[in-house]
C-alpha cells in the first residue's frame, strides 16, 4: 500500500511517517512518501494535482494545515485557503487517481458546549458541527469537501495535539517552569490531550484497514490544561504546587476557546484500534524523550 503523507514536518505528519516506516502487523509493509510546503502550496489545485499525480498513491493522509488558531482570526483568508482550498483540491486529486483520502480535524468544529449543552458529555462523532471560531470555520470547511467524496475517505478528529513539533502546550510549560517560579492555566477549558506518536497508530491502522467514515482519536480520558500543566510538572520532576489555576477570563486571546472540547470515541475499536493509552501515560513518555533530548525540535 502506497501512502502519501501531506504536513511530513509537521508534528503529527513527522510522527506519522515514522510510524507508517515499520508498518502494521498482519499487514503488508506500506511505502511511504512525505510531502510539505517546500514541495508546493496545496491551496493551489494544479499544485494538488501534480503533486498525487507524481506519487501516485493509494491512500493520502492529509495532515498539512494552517494551525495558528489565533492567527486564523485576523488572516482568515489564508487559513481557508490552507485548509479548505487545499483540502478540496486533494479531494478532486484523490478522486481522479482513485485513491483513499483521510482528513485530520479538530475538536474545534463543535460549538464547545457539549453534547446538549453538557460539558461533560463531550461530543460524538455524528454530533452536528457548529464552529465557534474561524480556525474551526476553515477545519469544518475542509470535511465538508471530503465527506462529499465518491472515493474511500476517513476524517479524524482530534484535540490537543503534543508531540515533536516547533510548539506545544507540555513543551510551552516545561520550558516555563525554567523561567518563572509559578505560572496560571486556565482550568475552566476541558479535553482531550492527544500524543502524536499514539494518534499516528490509530491513523495506519485506520489507513491499512481501509476503514470509512468519521472518527475521533485522542489519548484516553480528559481534563483541564491546568490539570495537563500539573502532570507536565510531575514528570519534570518538579512540584505540580507551581501551577496555579485561573480562568478563561483571565487569559483572553483573540480566538474564542471551546468550554468543552471532549471527543467521545465510539467507533475506533469496531475498526480495530486497541483502547489508546491514558492521557498521563501519554504525557510522561513525550516528557521523558523530551528530558533525553530525543525529539526533532527541542
Ligand atoms: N496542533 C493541535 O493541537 C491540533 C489539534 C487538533 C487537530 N489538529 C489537526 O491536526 C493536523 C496536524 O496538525 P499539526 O499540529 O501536526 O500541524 P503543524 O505541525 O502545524 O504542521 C502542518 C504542516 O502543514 C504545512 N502546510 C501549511 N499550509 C500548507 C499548504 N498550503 N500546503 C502545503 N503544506 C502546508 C505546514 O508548513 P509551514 O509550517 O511551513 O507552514 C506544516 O509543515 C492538522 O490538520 C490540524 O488541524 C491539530
Amino acid at each position: 500500500m502506497k501512502i502519501l503523507v501531506t504536513g511530513r514536518e509537521g508534528m503529527l505528519g513527522s510522527a506519522l511517517m515514522r510510524r507508517l516506516s515499520v508498518g502494521v502487523e498482519g499487514s503488508p509493509a506500506f511505502a511511504v512518501a512525505g510531502i510539505d510546503l517546500p514541495d508546493g502550496d496545496l491551496s493551489r489545485a494544479e499544485v494538488a494535482a501534480a503533486l498525487v499525480a507524481r506519487h501516485a498513491p493509494d491512500w493520502i493522509v492529509h495532515c498539512a494545515a494552517w494551525t495558528d488558531v489565533d492567527g486564523a482570526e485576523s488572516r482568515f483568508d489564508d487559513a481557508m485557503a490552507a485548509n479548505g482550498q487545499a483540502t478540496a483540491n486533494l479531494a478532486v486529486a484523490a478522486s481522479t487517481c482513485g485513491c483513499g483520502l483521510t482528513y485530520i480535524s479538530t475538536d474545534y468544529v463543535f460549538d464547545g458546549r457539549g453534547r446538549g449543552g453538557d460539558p461533560a458529555a463531550g461530543y460524538d462523532e455524528d454530533d452536528p458541527l457548529a464552529p465557534l471560531n474561524r480556525y474551526g470555520l476553515t477545519k469544518a470547511a475542509g470535511e465538508a469537501h471530503v465527506t462529499a467524496l465518491d472515493t474511500p475517505w476517513q476524517v479524524v478528529r482530534t484535540s490537543w495535539l503534543f508531540g515533536d513539533g516547533r510548539v506545544n502546550f507540555p513543551k510551552t510549560i516545561r520550558r516555563l517552569l525554567g523561567e518563572r517560579e509559578t505560572l496560571q492555566v486556565v482550568d475552566d477549558q476541558r479535553g482531550c490531550p492527544t500524543y502524536a506518536d499514539d494518534l499516528a497508530d490509530v491513523l495506519a491502522r485506520l489507513v491499512s484497514g481501509r476503514h470509512r467514515g468519521i472518527f475521533h482519536a485522542t489519548n484516553r480520558g480528559d481534563c483541564t490544561w491546568y490539570d495537563l500543566a500539573r502532570e507536565v510538572a510531575a514528570a519534570c520532576g518538579t512540584d505540580p504546587g507551581r501551577i496555579r489555576a485561573c480562568t478563561s477570563a483571565e487569559y483572553p486571546r483573540p480566538a474564542a476557546r471551546p468550554a468543552c472540547s471532549i471527543l467521545r470515541s465510539r467507533r475506533l475499536e469496531d475498526a480495530g484500534c486497541p483502547p489508546r493509552p491514558a492521557w498521563q501515560d501519554a504525557v510522561r513518555r513525550y516528557v521523558a524523550r523530551l528530558e533525553a533530548g530525543q525529539v526533532a525540535h527541542p
